[in-house]
């Protein structure tokens, strides 16, 4: 059971916003907030369940950061609508008191971290991840880490936006390497911030990216695409320009995502994008699942799948690691610690039968580790969620008796 569920109606477009709370740890969570026409209350409490599995994951007991509770806030409209800006500044007033205490949020599907702290800043709130300074022992210092290295750009991307793609692509260099793949392919769905650094990152280190998808179709060339300028032309949403394909290019609908042949599948959209009526026609010999929950549970994919909790967790990882200064503001620094630690977790649950179960039993012993040395009774929260409560929100379940 989650520990707390909030739900948001915004009066005007009636848009429906939800927030998850799964677990706090030090009486804090962490988890991203995404923005999708059909967004659903069960679909964010799975991703913040994901979280939770994703931060105890990084647990290491020589770091500064220790993992928080994961948590999730999603909401349910189209990021295109002109009423996007509207929409999501009313979820977040309406939230701002489970964010001033409880819970630490960036950029996820449809969202830019721009986007969010223009309305944070609107609101009159601090940041989106406030309810973490009073852990931090130098708030000063490591407010300007963060703000530091969220000025680094590495060839026209910023820092911030190719951690994430960073991490998936050494999960997938590690795939390839394990399952000996020579001059390997790959088709990458989705070429926002997970997507779009992904595909640098596998093109820089010798995959050719044969296909990509966006929310208005296929773009694929079986000599490769030219990566680099579409990833400096696209739009703010992810959106490929068409104008800048190349010699060769060719353009498909988007359900033809599947139909490309690749050695390598990265999914890096929406979550449920292969389930049981198109996982048959997953080819590719390894998935790396950048999108969270991207293949459902009754899907049958003949492939070995790096899970998201793994492959995708470095954006959420350098936050901390840079905050509580486990990492420099630099490239350099973000890079080798993504690689290192993407490398070492993707080798323990590679060579097991079931990679997304090995990576479950990672997580939940490190959860229970986490919990023995930092008990919640150690941690009170500063306010009852219940107490919290306000005619804008409708609370769903709370997880635990006041
Ligand atoms: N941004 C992060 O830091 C982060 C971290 C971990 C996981 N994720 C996950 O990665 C996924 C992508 O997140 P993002 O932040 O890169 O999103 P984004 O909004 O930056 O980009 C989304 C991309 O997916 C495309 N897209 C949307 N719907 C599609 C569809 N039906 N078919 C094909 N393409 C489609 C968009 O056109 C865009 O290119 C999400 O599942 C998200 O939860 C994101």
């Amino acid at each position: 059971m989650s520990y707390l569920e909030v739900t948001w109606t915004d009066p005007a477009t009636h848009a429906r916003g939800h927030l998850v709370i799964d677990r706090l740890v030090r009486g804090v969570s962490s988890g991203g907030l995404r923005m999708r026409a059909g967004c659903t209350l069960a679909e964010v409490r799975g991703l913040a369940r994901g979280m939770t599995a994703k931060e105890a994951l990084n647990y290491d007991p020589g770091a500064r950061y220790v993992p928080l509770g994961g948590a999730k806030g999603g909401i349910d409209f189209d990021p295109y609508d002109p009423r996007a800006n509207d929409v999501l500044t009313g979820y977040l007033h309406a939230m701002s008191p489970y964010i001033e205490r409880f819970w630490t949020m960036g950029e996820d599907l449809g969202l830019r971290q721009s986007t969010i702290d223009e309305a944070i800043a609107k609101i009159g709130l601090q940041s989106s991840i406030q309810a973490v300074y009073p852990l931090l022992d130098d708030e000063t210092k490591a407010r300007q880490r963060l703000s530091d290295a969220f000025q680094v750009t590495v060839d026209g991307v910023g820092l911030d936006e190719l951690v994430g793609g960073y991490g998936v692509a050494q999960a997938a260099l590690t795939g390839i390497a394990h399952l000996g793949l020579t001059s390997p392919t790959a088709f990458v769905q989705g070429f926002g911030s997970m997507g779009g650094a992904t595909a640098r990152f596998l093109a820089r280190n010798g995959v050719k990216v044969v296909g990509l998808a966006d929310v208005h179709g296929v773009v694929a060339n079986p000599a490769g695409l030219d990566v680099e300028t579409l990833l400096l032309s696209r739009d703010r949403h992810g959106g490929i320009d068409r104008a800048e394909l190349g010699a060769g290019d060719v353009q498909l609908d988007g359900d033809r995502w599947l139909d490309v042949p690749a050695d390598v599948l990265v999914p890096a959209a929406t979550s449920y994008a292969i389930h049981a009526g198109n996982a048959h026609r997953v080819r590719a010999k390894l998935v790396v699942e950048a999108a969270n929950m991207p293949i459902t549970e009754d899907a049958e994919v003949g492939a070995l799948v790096i899970p998201d909790v793994v492959a995708n967790s470095a954006t959420n990882s350098w936050w901390w690691w840079t905050l509580f200064g486990d990492v420099d503001p630099t490239a350099e620094s973000a890079f080798d610690k993504i690689g290192t630690t993407t490398r070492r977790l993707t080798g323990r649950i590679i060579g097991e039968p079931s990679p997304r179960k090995a990576a479950q039993r990672i997580a939940a012993d490190a959860s229970d580790e986490i919990a023995r040395l930092f008990p919640a009774e150690q941690f009170p929260t500063r306010a009852c969620p219940a107490d919290l409560s306000h005619d804008r929100v409708q609370m769903m379940v709370c997880g635990r008796t006041w």
